[in-house]
């Protein structure tokens, strides 16, 4: 793969966040080019990449997709990657479960390539968690883990680590395009080569996310969502720095990866507020602006890479209900962050009442957050797993 060097780091503390790197090309050959030494532009080989998958694991959250798209996107994930499935689907009256669970098998009979599934809902899980004092993530109410992309993204996290793998990233289920998929995580493997801390995270930036209109499709570049999250991201980190910045293009991306050493130590917010929240986390706790509980990770530095996607982004419209409860969500956790100032906070409930989300007399409410997978005793909790048969291997 050929990538343009970060042309721009922003520094907050120890933590580097690079600006958005392009693609040059997506497979670079083995041929040396004639004038290699170009400094702006970095040649990462297949062989650095293919290394990096085999220490991969791809979790996929799934609730109620459809079958063809989730086969879809298993086909999109290179072979030497563990898939971890983590679903949330329904298991009755019509076992949707069970019909993920039977795709992955028909898939492995013919492609013998490694996956996990498990159910969010499975009680031995939230009973794995209790045990190992992992309260956060579950509901009160049902003793079972709550709902929420965020919550399977924990699951994964620790399904990743019982398979001793070194990196972790996360793709969606309702993504059209296999190819895309498949771009995604030589992306991600990029960016960790790239990498000069073992606490780095890559994100991914959309070229573009089509809309089909009647007139055919539109190569939309921002959605509305990420636009506004970005801003207020931004925002946050100009009034600490006092200087204007547009640093921050994917304060939203639901495709992403970490390096565990980064994902293990991370705190997280519920639902689909984990992605602005997680760069939050990072900018509140190694931002330099208190006392950190990770001095080695002071001294590394946390790097964040944003690759921009030469592949447009196809997925599922969930409709415009859904689009305002996940903006809310996203600016809830910027308001309720200990960076954001009594101006950024009143701006915001403008922000929410113009656009109809909130009214202007309400607070936006504060996601759940859990503490960072760390805390939770690996093999006690594989044990358990293991012993109540609670995931599904294939390979
Ligand atoms: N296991 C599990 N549990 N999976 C879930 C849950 C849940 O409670 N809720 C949603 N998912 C799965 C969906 O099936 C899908 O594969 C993925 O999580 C994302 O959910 P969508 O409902 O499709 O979200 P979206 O497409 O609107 O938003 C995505 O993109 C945003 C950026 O544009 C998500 O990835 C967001 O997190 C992201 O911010």
């Amino acid at each position: 793969m050929r990538v343009e060097i970060p042309l721009y780091t922003e520094r907050f503390g120890s933590v580097m966040i690079h600006d958005v790197q392009r693609i040059l090309e997506l497979d670079s050959g083995k041929r040396e080019a004639a004038e290699e030494n170009i400094t702006t532009i970095h040649k990462i080989e297949r062989d650095e990449i293919e290394k990096v998958e085999d220490r991969l694991a791809i979790v996929i959250p799934v609730k109620e997709e459809k079958l063809k798209l989730l086969e879809g996107v298993l086909s999109g994930i290179p072979h030497d990657c563990v898939v971890i499935v983590v679903s949330n689907s329904q298991r009755s009256p019509i076992n949707r479960f069970k019909m993920e669970v039977d795709t992955l098998a028909r898939f492995y009979r013919f492609t013998r390539r490694k996956m996990l599934v498990i159910h969010q809902k499975d009680p031995a899980l939230a009973l794995a968690f209790h045990e190992t004092g992992y309260l956060d993530i579950l509901d009160g109410e049902e003793k079972l883990v709550r709902d929420g992309k965020a919550e399977a993204m924990i699951i994964g996290i620790m399904l990743a680590k019982t398979v001793s793998k070194d990196f972790v990233g996360f793709i969606d289920a309702d993504n059209y395009i296999p190819g895309a998929v498949n771009e995604y995580v030589k992306n991600f493997a990029a960016g960790f080569c790239m990498a000069e801390s073992p606490y780095v995270m890559v994100r991914n930036s959309w070229k573009y996310k089509p809309k089909v209109y009647d007139r055919g499709l539109y190569f939309k570049k921002w959605g509305r969502i990420s636009e506004t999250t970005n801003k207020y991201l931004n925002l946050i980190i100009s009034n600490h720095t006092g200087f204007e910045t547009e640093i921050i293009k994917t304060g939203n991306a639901g495709e992403h990866a970490m390096s565990i050493q980064l994902a293990d130590i991370l705190k997280y917010s519920s639902g689909f507020s984990a992605e602005p929240f997680e760069l939050l986390y990072i900018l509140e706790e190694f931002g330099g602006l208190k006392p950190t509980s990770h001095p080695e990770v002071i001294e590394r530095g946390v790097e964040i890479f944003q690759i921009e996607t030469r592949n447009p982004h196809f997925h599922e419209d969930k409709g415009e209900k859904h689009l305002k409860e996940m903006l809310l969500m996203s600016l809830s956790v910027i308001y309720h962050s200990p960076l954001c100032d009594q101006n950024l906070k009143s701006t915001i409930l403008n922000e929410l009442s113009s656009q109809n989300i909130l009214d202007k007399n309400l607070q936006p409410p504060k996601p759940p957050t859990m503490s960072s997978p760390k805390s939770i005793n690996i093999q006690t909790f594989t044990k358990r797993l293991e012993e109540a048969k609670t995931f599904t291997v294939f390979g």
